[in-house]
């Protein structure tokens, strides 16, 4: 004799009078392997809760927890909760802590690259400490030797071929010395910039006539719209510049430069420049914008980032790709 319970009818859709000629546990558990797992459980007659899915007559899937308890005289009574609800809560609860989970990932891999920035900042400026002051004490002594070199040379005369050749050597390392003191000066006492609305294609034409582009460098400029950016036309020429000579030195003399911009979907504004030299090396993309990171004999390594931290300082941001073609992404607000 079977005994359904209101709860069960309610739940599962079969009446008590009705699941005589039905066979109940195949209706309850249509897949074989549940049902025998469920039969066999049942036959146990174990207290302990276990969970199943069963199926409600109208098709329902339902989670549920089951007991057994045999009674002395053989009667066996098996109770089931719908569980649905607290495992759909419980489901809800595991995506809320996964999503967490990777918030905090997130934040912490945010939080570590902050800290990465910071400490570079700090190493700038210590070295900007440093640098700042003793350039006078080094710009001035290069500046006396310069100007010695100059009246040496004035004095000769035709003079002495040799002396002549060693003397444009000191002159030519005087200058590449001051540069470097300029640099790192540029680099290290970079003011916050006085930013006024400028229009983005006169900065980039001010650069590149600023610049020292051979006549074999074919430079082609296109701009989908008037973009005006607030910056500080004077640091974004230099900022532009170091990237025009980067490219130019790349071309080895000759080649095309292409800069692009347009207004991209945050908008932003975002300048584009490629050339057609050897490329950076995947392995080099986020190494070139680090000071004194150079692959040039005569480099420095001081032109990209530079141009960084100038970018930075107008609250844009600067990278480089190798795919597709090698280009340098800038945008600004
Ligand atoms: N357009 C480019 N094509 C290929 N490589 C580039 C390009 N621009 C930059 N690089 C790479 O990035 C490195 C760093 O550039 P960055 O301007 O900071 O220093 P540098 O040009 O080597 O020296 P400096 O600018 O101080 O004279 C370069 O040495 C070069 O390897
Ligand atoms: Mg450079």
């Amino acid at each position: 004799m079977l005994y359904l319970n209101k709860e069960f009818e309610k739940k599962i859709g079969w009446k008590t009078e009705e699941v005589k000629d039905v066979d109940l546990m195949e209706k309850v558990y249509p897949d074989p392997v549940c049902r025998r797992q469920a039969l066999e459980y049942m036959q146990k007659a174990s207290v302990e809760w276990k969970e199943f899915r069963v199926q409600s007559r109208t098709g329902k899937s339902i989670v549920s927890e089951w007991s057994n308890i045999r009674l002395k005289d053989g009667t066996q009574i098996s109770i089931g909760i719908d569980i649905t609800r607290r495992k759909q809560d419980e489901e809800k609860l595991k995506q809320y802590s996964e999503h967490l989970e990777k918030m905090v990932d997130e934040r912490t891999k945010a939080l570590r690259e902050a800290q990465k920035k910071l400490l570079l900042k700090e190493r700038l400026a210590i070295l900007g400490h440093f640098a700042g002051s003793i350039s006078h004490e080094i710009r001035n002594p290069l500046a006396a030797i310069d100007s010695s070199v100059y009246f040496l040379k004035m004095g000769m005369g035709e003079g002495n071929e040799k002396v002549r050749k060693h003397l444009g050597r000191i002159t030519s390392n005087v200058h590449k010395a001051t540069s470097i003191i300029e640099s790192l000066l540029n680099l290290t006492r970079m003011e916050k910039p006085k930013a006024e609305i400028h229009d983005l294609s006169e900065l980039v034409n001010d650069a590149l006539q600023s610049s020292k582009i051979p006549d074999t460098v074919e430079v082609v400029t296109s701009f989908s719209e008037s973009i005006s950016i607030n910056s500080e036309r004077e640091q974004i020429r230099m900022a532009l510049k170091n990237i025009i000579k980067n490219a130019v030195q790349a071309m080895d003399g000759s080649g095309k430069l292409m800069i692009t911009a347009c207004i991209v979907k945050t908008g932003n504004a975002e300048l584009v420049l490629t050339d057609t030299g050897p490329g950076i090396p995947s392995e080099n993309l986020n190494k070139i914008f680090e000071p004194l990171f150079t692959t040039k004999a005569q480099g420095i390594g001081f032109g990209l980032s530079i141009t960084k931290m100038i970018i930075e300082n107008h609250g844009g941001t600067i990278r480089a790709e190798s795919e597709p073609g090698d280009r340098l992404l800038l945008t600004c607000p």
